[in-house]
């Protein structure tokens, strides 16, 4: 489904570690970042698909899981590292969730936020995959 981890290069030294993310290290230029913080436990995020916007989803701090599904199959990946993060092309169901305390989540996004071109509903997202 395109979906991939992408290591992102870092300096590592005993004052700590230091990731980049430039150049062609993502597969796309980014427009837009943002982040989710103080997430309950319990909390059901994404829950959509987008008809142009690639992601790369980052667990900064803590953990959670994300479940990807091209409407065919779904696969769930737990994030846990700040420098390991997830590439999701465009047509791809995401939902992320199990979230630990103090998680991060950083989203970098191919597009400026454009209610529009969200999928929000599941049955639609699976029939536009059947067309
Ligand atoms: P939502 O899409 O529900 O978050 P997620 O699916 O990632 O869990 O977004 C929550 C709210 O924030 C919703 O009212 C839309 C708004 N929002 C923006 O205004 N700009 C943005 O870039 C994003 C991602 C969301």
């Amino acid at each position: 489904m395109g979906v991939k981890l992408i290591h992102i290069p870092k300096a590592h030294d005993v004052r700590g570690s230091l990731a980049v993310i430039e150049g062609d290290c993502i597969p796309f230029e980014i427009k837009r970042v943002y982040y989710l913080f103080d997430v309950p436990s319990d909390a059901y995020r994404g829950g959509h698909a987008h008809k142009e916007q690639q992601s790369l989803i980052l667990a900064l701090s803590g953990s959670f899981e994300v479940i990807v599904n091209d409407g065919k199959k779904s696969e769930r990946i737990m994030l846990n590292k700040p420098h390991i993060g997830l590439y999701i092309p465009t047509g791809v169901w995401r939902e992320i969730e199990n979230f630990s305390s103090g998680a991060v989540c950083l989203v970098l996004a191919s597009t400026e936020y454009n209610e529009s071109e969200y999928i929000r509903d599941y049955d639609m997202f699976v029939s536009s995959k059947q067309s």
